[in-house]
């Protein structure tokens, strides 16, 4: 392919054949022949372009990372066309005649920003800035559709755009300037209501006061005209790649002869189904041929009886036509219109509707898809077309579709339309739909409804009911329409339906998607909301009164975001300590300007590696053949354990871990070998060529398994306070339980990325998107024998971490390191986002056994808990994450007897690591069960048993360390008070009175985390500070920057201490050569160790200057750093910090002061939930969090929003699921793991810092808080369960039980136990997850 620079800078209009395609970038033509098929623009822009911007996140498009504009030219409606893509689905090929925008041609720092990058940067809205280009384009294309967009149209801009740190809050408040209304509240926003919350202090809703749109669409660049001088869309178009053929036609008559031609080809329009078939199901399509450009396929007619759209239509011009239509025709007409609109909000986000089609929904005939269900219902009409045998129209009914992904279609068919119709009087139609995520998800199990009544009357003349997930095939309920016609539409009726629907729709225990008991209760709920909204319908139009609940009938609607976040600054000294200052790179991340490990420039030579995989989850290696593979184009090489120069393990904890399974392997996903291509797409390729023998051997996947077996890596631990044995004799009441949280996968948004550069002698310099340099460089050294001072790690940024890069670079960084050192040329490796889940571990899931015993005042006077981690196949840094759950097993309480015994168990899974919280959140998780649970045995409201035992100052923790300056109590005060806690519960009580079927709850937990890392030796840091002639500072410390903004504190602390302004201060990278044997970043101590250690080097450097500045008052800082070089001062000191005071853990006694203080923290969280369907929405949260004195309150509030999401991700919503029968990893990616997008915030989400909390502890009198937040999301798991309680109530069921983490749709729906869930879980014979999958 040609490169970027010459052959592509103007193009010779008219030269040009069939294989050469022409299109724009930020105003620039690229022209290339001969283009690739397979390749991506997402590819081209990064590797032909070098616009690293856009960045490569997941390569499904369900991440948003990789969002460009594409805009295109209508030459009949005299229009151009933007819309928002995902450039990772993009065919290159696809773009013949558009033009692209990338974040790059928007703005720069270097020449003008645009204000959507300056306002993102303003309002704290990127952390570690990976999303950030991708969220800028998103808003940058709406507002070139929508220069004054209501706010709402802006909140759902971002539906297929994901972050992981910054809790999107920041990111929604940022761009509120450019909507109509600038504030939810409107009139009543609180900066025009005197006396409104955030008066006595800084809030952020204060500092955005901007009335008016700042968008100016006429500074916008214009579209390209050569664009639009010449009819680029009635270019047909063949490219020919290398494995793969490509083409377009741009008239029907063409594109049936080439069917007929080729009837294997493969149709691709939006590539949103192919492009996931390819990359990540390993399918080769060689022929391809894009339906695109034919205009009957895109073509819209209006008739009387409804509309015609031609199958290539996207599904946002299907939504914008059938939204105009809802407009201008009668209700009734309008039913089936609506509910596809409606459907079609919850289907996908916009980058992938706005190119996905009507045909490739239809006819990729997938189960769960979201239209087909509705199209079957509605009896909707197609035409299909072929070359021979011309047009013919067929009714889509219960014989379309045949089995799975088979429909009633020949070879060298095509799909020419699909006729949407409209409905008439005594007509109602319905869509209904579950997914784990309520937007931009697939369904679980989905449905299209449709009843005509007999006129005048309430007896059905004809009923269609079609489900998804129920079956390999969309499936229609022909019993039941039966059974159902001519009957009454009453009580009678449901009863007819549920018991019809349960024959129409069976699924046993161990179906494909498990989850079987809780389908089945969905296709009866659906119904059942199907029948209450038609009998609503009914009785409001005969004027009768109501009989039915009718809170059965509408879904959770969710209002647009707001909150107030309150906090101190303080201003006006010379240094930056103290005030909110936005990351020092934000700019840079808004503009697409900051380098992450891919986008560092490609070395000529260098070449790409691709991990070699265990397909089992145990097994000996009988034979490893790579012949296959190394045939393959671009191949250089197969590197295995027997090309390591030194030692094949490593580990932090205990070396277990193997750079390269050599006998046996462990888990799927353990790295047998790696292959060396040229190319990323040459190394995937092949990788998957090489033949790997294996003699399987017993697996284990679950902490059940493991504890069945007394599979453990370690002896227990043990901690306890009191005598707990002779405790539980004297107490009145015993309670017994157990329970369980999942893991948690870390989803950063860069995956694990690295870059190895054999230099002269033996060196190697490594570029790691690693949050511990120096386990990096230790590591790389053994394995090549070298000593670490040859070793060079550094890491500029990461784009995000959460512990997930803690030690687990390795797992790629060594492969790369041994194959740079074996072919001495670069080796680079980006792992893919399944690679990536599949292979480096996540969270622990913890199990727990417990025993409470309550005295005569119900208070708990012991309590003895057995926990169970999940370690997986190696140790890594389990038993440390064990510790920390147990240390943490108390929260916030204090308990006269405690005992805490805890287990790393052994299993066959990638080996858990490292995760923000690091075991304190599963450990929390533990406790809050527990007082929920006594709580609602005793009948005590919540708030008040856990109220009772809040530990105070002078109280000794169950491993013997004595609480001072405990604040909890305070925070608890406050977040009570400012969420007006009473008051809403009892109105949350009046309300689930009157509602059977949507329930609320509200909750208040505290947080305490102990800060240190617990293992005495890594509380230690190195600093090193340069001051130049210039009177500029470089800042060297041994921390890494994911996000967190450590690098901004950092620099603010050393402006402090040398009391000039921060401007002057800069800091580049993390070097192991700067600063050696810094401790990881992690514990959330890397501001308290690093600032420490800065501190020291600058106040040796005031030391120095000191003199000189006695003697020259006047002079200014560069003065004296020069008049201080000219007396020979040394300008250069390096500053350390050991931690005081800290002993840890006396094992024998239970005695230790492993924390040097401890943070804390309350939320309050109200919820709503839809008793039918498992749904759920979190109202409103609030947050009161002591961080000391912040040293920069706006990243703090970004700390404690980010950690709040990602632990209502924990607890609310992400679920991993391993298949049972081989180990694999089901959730692989953000199609089928979920992790909480813009519209899971919080409605209503107030953050305050705690005022006059001072930390003497540690630096400038701040405290840690990248991971004392999250666990306070805990209070919306726990106001769920309340909420459930009070439907079980309404239902007759026990309010006593037990609801594991995630509380999924699928917990919640089976929780609220009724005469619906009886019906399925009476026939199941497993619990409400089937054996299809397992939950480790
Ligand atoms: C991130 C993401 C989220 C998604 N979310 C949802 C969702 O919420 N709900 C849902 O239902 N789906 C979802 N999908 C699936 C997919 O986007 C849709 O099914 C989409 O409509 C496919 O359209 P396409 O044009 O991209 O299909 P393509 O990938 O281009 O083609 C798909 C199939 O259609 C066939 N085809 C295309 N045109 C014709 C024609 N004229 N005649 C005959 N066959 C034809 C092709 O041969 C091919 O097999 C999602 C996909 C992604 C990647
Ligand atoms: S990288 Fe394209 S959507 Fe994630
Ligand atoms: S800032 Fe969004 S993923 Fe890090």
């Amino acid at each position: 392919m040609d490169k970027m620079g010459k052959p592509f800078d103007v193009c010779q209009f008219g030269s040009e054949d069939k294989q050469t395609l022409i299109f724009y970038v930020n105003g620039k033509q690229i022209r290339v022949d001969n283009p690739e098929p397979e390749g991506t623009l997402l590819q081209f822009l990064r590797n032909e372009c070098q616009l690293t911007g856009t960045k490569l996140g997941c390569a499904e498009g369900g991440c948003g990372a990789c969002t460009v504009m594409v805009s295109s030219y209508n030459k009949q409606e005299d229009k151009v066309l933007h819309f928002s893509v995902n450039a990772c689905l993009a065919p290159l090929v696809s773009l013949h005649g558009m033009a692209v925008t990338t974040v790059e041609g928007i703005g720069s720092t270097k020449t003008r920003l645009h204000v959507i990058q300056e306002k993102l940067a303003a309002s704290h809205g990127s952390q570690c800035g990976f999303c950030t280009p991708g969220i800028v384009m998103s808003m940058y294309a709406l507002l070139r559709n929508v220069p004054e967009p209501s706010q709402q149209q802006m909140e759902k801009a971002f539906e297929g755009n994901l972050c992981r740190c910054t809790g999107y809050r920041p990111i929604l408040e940022g761009f509120k300037s450019f909507v109509k209304a600038p504030c939810a509240m409107g009139e009543n926003c609180c900066r025009n209501v005197k006396g409104g919350h955030g008066d006595s202090e800084i809030s952020s809703e204060d500092k955005r006061a901007t009335p008016k749109s700042l968008y100016d669409l006429s500074q916008e660049p214009i579209f390209p005209p050569q664009l639009k001088l010449r009819d680029f869309g009635s270019e047909e178009k063949h490219y020919k790649g290398e494995r793969v053929e490509w083409f377009r036609p741009t008239d029907l008559q063409t594109l049936l002869k080439l069917k007929q031609k080729y009837p294997s080809a493969k149709l691709v329009c939006g590539n949103t189904e192919v492009g996931v078939e390819v990359k990540f199901k390993n399918q080769l399509y060689p022929l391809i041929i894009a339906p695109t450009h034919v205009p009957e396929l895109n073509a819209i007619q209006k008739e009387n009886d409804g509309i015609w759209f031609g199958a290539s239509v996207s599904l946002t011009r299907l939504e914008q036509t059938l939204q105009e239509q809802i407009d201008c025709v009668p209700e009734q007409e309008s039913g089936v219109y609506r509910e596809i609109v409606e459907m079609l909000r919850w289907f996908a986000g916009h980058q992938i509707r706005n190119v996905s089609s009507m045909a490739g929904n239809l006819m990729t005939a997938s189960p769960i898809s979201d239209l087909n269900p509705l199209y079957l219902a509605a009896a909707v009409k197609i035409r299909l077309v072929s070359a021979e045998r011309g047009l013919r129209e067929v009714k889509l009914d219960e014989k379309f579709f045949i089995s799975y992904r088979k429909i009633a279609v020949a070879e060298d068919e095509i799909l020419h339309s699909i006729h949407i119709p409209k409905t008439c009087q005594n007509e109602f139609f319905a869509g209904y739909k579950q997914a784990h995520r309520k937007e931009d998800d697939i369904a679980i199990v989905n449905s299209g409804m449709r009843v005509l009544f007999e006129e005048g009357t309430s007896r059905v003349k004809e009923i269609y009911l079609a489900y998804g997930g129920m079956a390999p095939i969309t499936k229609m309920c022909l019993k039941t329409s039966q059974a159902l016609n001519g009957r009454h539409w009453d009580e009678d009726l449901l009863e007819e339906a549920i018991d019809c629907l349960k024959a129409d729709l069976p699924l046993e225990n161990n179906a494909p998607g498990g989850m079987a008991a809780y389908r089945r209760t969905l296709t009866i709920s659906f119904f059942y909301k199907f029948y209450s909204t038609v009998k609503l319908s009914l009785e409001k139009a005969r004027g009768d009164i109501i009989s039915i609940d009718t809170s059965a009938t509408s879904p959770l609607e969710r209002g647009l975001t707001r909150g107030v976040q309150v906090y101190e600054e303080e201003k006006g000294g010379t240094g930056e300590c103290w005030q909110a200052v936005p990351h020092k790179s934000a700019l840079l991340q808004c503009t697409g300007e900051a380098k992450y490990i891919d986008d560092l420039p490609k070395y000529k030579e260098e070449l790409y590696m691709a991990l070699v995989t265990s397909t089992v989850a145990h097994g000996k290696l009988i034979s490893i053949d790579a012949s296959e593979a190394l045939q393959y184009p671009g191949v250089k090489d197969f590197i295995s354990a027997k090309d390591i120069p030194g030692r094949n393990n490593y580990g932090d904890y205990i070396p277990d871990d193997l750079v390269f399974a050599a006998e046996e392997v462990t888990c799927v996903g353990h790295v047998i070998g790696a292959i060396l291509a040229d190319t990323q797409r040459h190394a995937q390729t092949a990788a998957k060529k090489v033949k790997v023998d294996y003699e399987q051997l017993p697996a284990l996947f679950t902490t059940e398994d493991a504890i069945a077996v007394d599979s453990f890596f370690e002896p227990p631990m043990k901690m306890w306070k009191g005598d707990v044995d002779k405790a539980f004799s004297q107490v009145q009441t015993v309670i017994n339980g157990e329970i369980k949280i999942g893991g948690q996968e870390h989803f950063y948004l860069e995956t694990h990325a690295c870059l190895c550069i054999p230099q002269e002698n033996g060196e190697m310099e490594v570029f790691c998107s690693t949050q511990n340099p120096k386990l990096s460089q230790i590591s790389i050294g053994a394995v090549l024998n070298i000593p670490a001072h040859k070793v060079h790690v550094r890491v500029k940024r990461m784009g995000g971490a959460f512990g997930g890069k803690e030690s687990k670079a390795n797992v790629l960084l060594l492969p790369a390191a041994v194959a740079a050192r074996k072919h001495g040329i670069p080796v680079r490796c980006m792992l893919d986002r399944d690679e990536d889940m599949m292979i480096t571990g996540g969270r622990h899931p913890m199990a727990a056994k417990y025993r409470v015993g309550l005295d005569h005042t119900s208070r708990i006077h012991a309590i003895d808990v057995e926990m169970y981690t999940n370690a997986g196949n190696t140790m890594d840094l389990s038993s440390w994450v064990l510790e920390r759950a147990m240390f943490s097993s108390n929260n916030s309480y204090s308990f006269p007897n405690m005992k805490v015994q805890g287990w790393t168990c052994k299993t066959n899974l990638p080996s858990n690591t490292a995760f923000r919280g690091f075991g304190g959140p599963q450990g929390m998780f533990v406790i809050e069960h527990i007082m929920s649970e006594i709580a609602s045995r005793l009948d005590i409201p919540g708030d008040k048993f856990r109220e009772m035992h809040l530990c105070k100052d002078g109280e000794v923790t169950h491993y013997g360390q004595l609480l001072t300056n405990c604040t909890v109590e305070k925070c608890w005060t406050q977040v009570l008070e400012q969420s007006d806690y009473h008051k809403r519960q009892e109105k949350i009580c009046a309300y689930n009175s009157k509602s059977r079927w949507k329930k609320k709850g509200i909750t208040i937990v505290p947080t305490m985390f102990g800060l240190s890392f617990h293992a005495p030796f890594l509380n230690q840091a190195g600093a090193l500070v340069h001051i130049y002639t210039d009177g500029s500072v470089l800042v060297h410390h041994g921390g890494t920057e994911m996000g967190q903004g450590l690098f901004t504190k950092m620099i603010q602390v050393a402006s402090t201490a040398l009391g000039i302004s921060a401007n002057k201060i800069h800091t580049m990278e993390t070097s192991t050569a700067a600063v050696p044997n810094a401790s990881q970043t992690a514990a959330s101590f890397s501001s308290d160790l690093n600032g420490a250690a800065i501190l020291d080097a600058c106040n040796k450097l005031n030391k120095r200057l000191k003199p000189i500045k006695t003697a020259n008052p006047d002079h200014t800082w560069e003065q004296l750093i020069s008049t201080a070089y000219l007396s020979r001062i040394s300008l250069s000191a390096s500053g350390y910090h050991s931690t005081p005071g800290l002993v840890g853990m006396d094992w024998e006694t239970s005695k230790g002061n492993p924390f040097s203080y401890f943070s804390y923290g309350a939320a309050v969280s109200e919820v709503e939930i839809d008793c039918l369907t498992g749904d759920h929405q979190v109202l409103r949260s609030d947050i009161v969090m002591d961080v000391g004195k912040s040293l920069n309150p706006a990243i703090d509030i970004g700390q404690v929003e980010g950690g709040f999401v990602q632990g209502y991700g924990l607890f609310c919503l992400e679920q991993n699921k391993i298949m049972s029968k081989t180990g694999h990893l089901l959730t692989r990616g953000p199609g089928a793991y979920k992790i909480p997008g813009f519209s899971n915030i919080p409605q209503e989400f107030n953050v305050s810092l705690l005022k006059d909390a001072p930390n003497v502890k540690a630096v400038y009198s701040s405290k840690a808080i990248g991971e004392p937040p999250l666990f306070l999301a805990a209070s919306v798991f726990f106001a769920i369960k309340l909420a459930i309680q009070s439907a079980r109530k309404d239902a007759g069921k026990d309010v006593n039980f037990r609801l594991d983490s995630p509380c999924t749709p699928e917990r919640i729906r089976m929780a609220c136990a009724d005469t619906f869930t009886d019906q399925f879980m009476k026939d199941s014979h497993s619990p409400p997850h089937s054996s299809f999958f397992v939950e480790p």
